[in-house]
């Protein structure tokens, strides 16, 4: 496999993090990140948000094209099946903490739409440092990820995420549920399956807080 281009090998957003401060400052410090190439075609970087004193964090994936425009996490489809599903599992919403394991948007064009793209496991690696700066500002009790690239982000690039949803592991002092993304519900052939079984991790991942 040809290996990636070496300005992506070294991609961090390391060194536009600034050291030890809170959230509104890393927030805006994220806003002017050229860590990797993904800020180029983005419009804005999509930081986490939600109460800075959260016990609960839900990391996704990226921002989605709504969430690129309107600059705020989980807006578009798959945050109105999140909304639902967190609803349906006794979850508030405004309680967690919500984030991405990438802040900008990646996508192709075709035509006029913009269709997502997944993120390259070096782009992730380049955003982790905003993660792992959301993480030591919020102090959750619990992460969840939800689906397999927040996964990875946080628990390496073997994780199997089907042999372990609904649990929760232990991992570098954190306690880390998984569960799939609210994307991969919307495209299931059999939808209500799919959403009975995401209501179901939640629940799950609910009883651990
Ligand atoms: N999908 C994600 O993973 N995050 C968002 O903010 C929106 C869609
Ligand atoms: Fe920086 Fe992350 Fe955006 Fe890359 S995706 S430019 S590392 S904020």
């Amino acid at each position: 496999m040809p290996s990636a281009r070496p300005s992506n090998t070294t991609a961090s957003a390391a060194q536009f993090v600034p050291e030890g401060k809170g959230w509104a400052a890393l927030r805006s410090a994220a806003a002017g990140c050229r860590g990797c190439e993904l800020y180029r075609d983005a419009h804005q970087t999509v930081f986490g948000e939600g109460p800075v004193k959260a016990r609960l964090m839900m990391v996704g994936e990226q921002p989605g094209d709504h969430e690129d425009v309107e600059g705020h996490v989980f807006v578009g489809p798959a945050g109105r099946l999140l909304d639902k599903a967190l609803d349906a599992a006794g979850i508030s919403r405004p309680e967690v903490y919500l984030t991405n394991a990438v802040k900008h948007f990646k996508f192709t064009e075709r035509g006029k739409r913009r269709i997502h793209q997944q993120p390259r496991r070096s782009e992730v690696v380049a955003c982790f440092p905003w993660l792992r700066e959301e993480l030591r500002v919020v102090k959750p009790e619990l992460v969840v990820c939800l689906g397999a690239v927040a996964a990875k982000a946080l628990l390496g690039p073997s994780f199997k995420l089907t042999e372990h949803r609904g649990e929760v592991v232990e991992h570098d002092g954190l306690r880390v549920g998984v569960t799939v993304h609210p994307s991969s519900v919307l495209r299931a052939e059999d939808y209500t399956t799919a959403y009975d079984a995401f209501v179901a991790d939640l629940k799950a991942l609910k009883k651990v807080l």
